[in-house]
């Protein structure tokens, strides 16, 4: 990832960002442990494309979604914003930029206040953006055609709408203060399939209509292919995996993402002899992640050095990486 020419065009550029956080323990409240929720990762997105983040439950996705808004503190790496280092900014610089950011919720409720009709939620945006109030009802009845609201319902509030139409209001929530970058963490794992998809291409029609650049954080490797230009496969604070969605499910390379694509019955990755196994146990504690590759306890083509080597990143052909020995040149 570090030798691409086009910065110009990257919206984000993440550096070897950690977040580790202490458990405290005994009567002095000492740190007697860290959990090693993000543990130097890496990656970039391009403006008005789309990265899948994906991985098992507590792999540290959300984490990621959090250091980049910068609700939490990275502990070491860079978060290069427009090429603009954001890693270090205070609050109060941060003011300005947190409007460009945006997020999108598993839970809707989590960007609506369920005592305000929705158009208040989408009003207090448009006023955060300083648009003028004569302005402001046009452009919310327009942000919500946008999303396939019906404008008349306005005056309703979050709990009188569906589980589907409630994220579509969110998704305007979000698009009212204009961001270029979106952070969709999980957004359509709590609706049902057939709305799901209506969300997926709400999302995909988003991006094309307004050249939004998207994180899109899922466990679904079959959801990411859908919204995907590139893809971030995520283990226990390390990016497994990285390539663009076509490499990714054509030619796919760790052991982990054969066994998470293997979980996935409706994805046939093509034009590979690769090993399909299915994926058994836990994830382990991130507070006691173990030596060598993190994926050692569970991968079906372990070796003794798998477990005494710090494997690093390594670069394969084209923009696809692998952090595998038995698999890099
Ligand atoms: N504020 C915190 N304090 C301590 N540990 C935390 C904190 N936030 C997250 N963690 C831990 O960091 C690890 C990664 O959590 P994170 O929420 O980023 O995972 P995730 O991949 O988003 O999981 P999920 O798919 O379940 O949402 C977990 O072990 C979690 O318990
Ligand atoms: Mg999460």
């Amino acid at each position: 990832m570090a030798e691409t020419g086009k910065n110009n065009s990257l919206t984000l550029k993440v550096e070897n960002l950690k977040k580790y956080f202490p458990v405290h323990r005994g009567f002095f409240q000492r740190v007697a442990a860290q959990v090693k929720a993000v543990d130097g990762v890496d990656f970039e997105i391009e403006t008005g494309k789309s990265l899948g983040l994906v991985g098992e439950s507590g792999c540290g996705k959300s984490t990621v979604g959090r250091l980049i808004l910068k609700l939490l503190e990275p502990d070491a790496g860079k978060i290069v914003y427009k090429g603009r280092d954001i890693s270090a900014l205070s609050p109060k610089e941060m003011l300005p930029l947190r409007q460009e950011i945006q997020i999108v919720f598993q839970d809707p409720y989590g960007s609506l206040n369920p005592r305000m009709t929705i158009g208040q939620s989408i009003d207090e945006g448009l006023r955060c953006i300083g648009l003028k109030k004569t302005l402001r009802k046009p452009r919310r009845d327009e942000l919500l055609e946008m999303v396939g609201i019906w404008p008349g319902s306005a005056d309703r509030y979050p709990h009188e709408f569906s589980g589907g139409q409630r994220q579509r209001v969110g998704i305007a929530r979000s698009l009212s203060v204009n961001p270029s970058l979106i952070i969709c963490d999980e957004p359509i794992s709590a609706l049902d399939v057939s709305i799901q998809a209506q969300i997926i291409n709400l999302l995909n029609d988003l991006q094309d209509q307004l050249g939004l650049s998207y994180l899109f954080i899922s466990h679904d490797l079959n959801v990411v292919s859908y919204l995907s230009d590139r893809v971030a496969v995520m283990y226990l604070g390390h990016i497994m995996e990285y390539a663009d969605t076509e490499s990714l499910f054509e030619k796919p390379l760790h052991p982990y993402t054969l066994a998470l694509l293997s979980s996935v019955p409706k994805i046939e990755a093509m034009g590979t002899s690769a090993a399909y196994t299915s994926l058994s146990g836990d994830v382990p504690s991130p507070l006691d992640p173990p030596p060598g590759c993190k994926f050692q306890g569970r991968c079906p083509q372990v070796e003794e050095k798998c477990r005494r080597k710090e494997i690093q990143f390594s670069h394969l052909e084209g923009d696809h990486w692998v952090r595998c020995w038995k698999v890099s040149p």
